[in-house]
């Protein structure tokens, strides 16, 4: 299955079961809202899982790009992405989780034809509904606590959570996903059956609201049986053969941060010293450091305009290449005027010893080098 016949899959499964398709939001959330980015397919829909009525009714369905930098350390294994979608369906009352996860099943099993036998779920240890559900399906159960517990932030909806989990080795399924990282994680479903309130009093919400939401590229790695995310074809028009020879966790790393970089510009940010635009500054200077660590000659400037323009066009987003490119290239270039007056300055001070905070405070007081490129620049020694 291709990427857009899976999303079809999806979607018409639950669109046969009277969802209704809900539009993409950007990656920026409406002004107010206190996070920087969509971290997840629900994050628009939080005041609906809260019990307000959604003006498209209580079953939903979509695709949602999301972006998340608590796992910046973790792209460039086979599943973690900066930008990545999620298929999502929501019950915002209309049936509760035990339904959910039948559907989810039959979704699995018939629409995406992935055996029972290699499947494998967590549930939270006090959510007997869930454990039965799974029983009676007939795929095995691991109990957790901590883990099987999902909230979008201290306050809000939240609830227990079945992870459905795909075996992905080359041998029959063996252990369990906590103790096998070849069990892949690749849908949730959450049982929103609460309200978190400031003085972390849980509500109860009733009739619950269930929140589901799919990775696809990750689904996608399954389907197409391949060992990563960047072998799926969602990465075909990435595969810049040659033009940055780098080693296999570098070269996806930048291919991840330059997508996810052209993902965040075509939302409308820009390269700022704080909030949005530094996480955006983040993923350029982290290519950069990774390209020039290599080869201080390479340019952004060589990357070729069919990427971004594939990239643009997949998300749907009004930007032109020529501006995303611009984008790009100045922020290069600023990153290597900073790097050229940073280098002596670091260089010096790291003669005398390993940086201590005050180093740290002085750099950026008096150089203008912020932490972070400093310890760029000492990772280049
Ligand atoms: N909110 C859950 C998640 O992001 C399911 O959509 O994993």
């Amino acid at each position: 299955m291709n990427v857009d016949q899976t999303v079809r899959t999806f979607l018409d499964f639950y669109r046969e079961r009277g969802h209704l398709l809900i539009s993409e939001h950007s990656l920026v959330p409406p002004p107010g809202d206190p996070v920087l980015f969509t971290t997840s397919g629900m994050h628009p829909l939080t005041p609906y899982l809260s019990g307000r009525p959604h003006p498209r009714g209580p079953r939903l369905v979509n695709l949602q790009r999301c972006l998340r930098t608590t796992d910046l350390d973790e792209v460039g294994d086979d599943t973690h992405l900066t930008v990545f979608r999620m298929l999502g369906s929501w019950s915002l009352g209309s049936y509760p989780g035990v339904q959910s996860l039948t559907w989810g099943h039959e979704l699995i099993r018939d629409g995406f034809g992935i055996d029972s036998d290699r499947l494998h779920v967590t549930v939270h240890e006090d959510d007997l509904e869930s454990l039965r559900t799974w029983e009676r399906i007939g795929v095995p159960v691991e109990l957790t606590r901590d883990e099987n517990w999902w909230s979008n932030g201290p306050t809000g909806p939240c609830g227990p959570d079945s992870e459905i989990f795909v075996w992905t080795g080359d041998t029959p399924p063996e252990g369990t996903p906590t103790t096998d990282p070849r069990w892949v994680e690749v849908w949730n479903h959450v049982m929103m059956r609460y309200l978190r309130h400031e003085d972390g009093r849980l509500e109860p919400v009733t009739p619950e609201r269930v929140d589901t939401g799919m990775g696809l590229e990750r689904m996608l790695t399954i389907l197409q049986r391949k060992r990563s995310v960047y072998d799926t074809d969602v990465f075909r028009p990435w595969r810049l053969d040659g033009l940055w020879p780098l080693d296999e966790r570098s070269q996806r790393v930048v291919t991840d941060h330059l997508r996810s970089s052209v993902v965040v510009i075509g939302d409308g940010v820009r390269p700022s010293p704080n909030g949005r635009g530094y996480v955006l500054r983040r993923l350029v200077r982290r290519v950069l450091t990774r390209l020039w660590r290599v080869d201080p000659e390479w340019t952004l400037g060589d990357l070729p305009t069919g990427p971004i323009e594939s990239t643009i066009d997949h998300f749907g987003q009004p930007t032109g290449v020529g501006q995303v490119r611009e984008v790009l290239l100045s922020e290069e270039d600023r990153f290597r005027r900073l790097m050229t007056r940073g280098r002596p300055v670091v260089t010096r001070r790291r003669s005398r010893g390993p940086l201590t905070d005050d180093d740290f405070r002085y750099l950026h007081d008096t150089y203008g080098l912020p932490r972070e490129l400093v310890v760029d620049l000492l990772e280049e020694r």
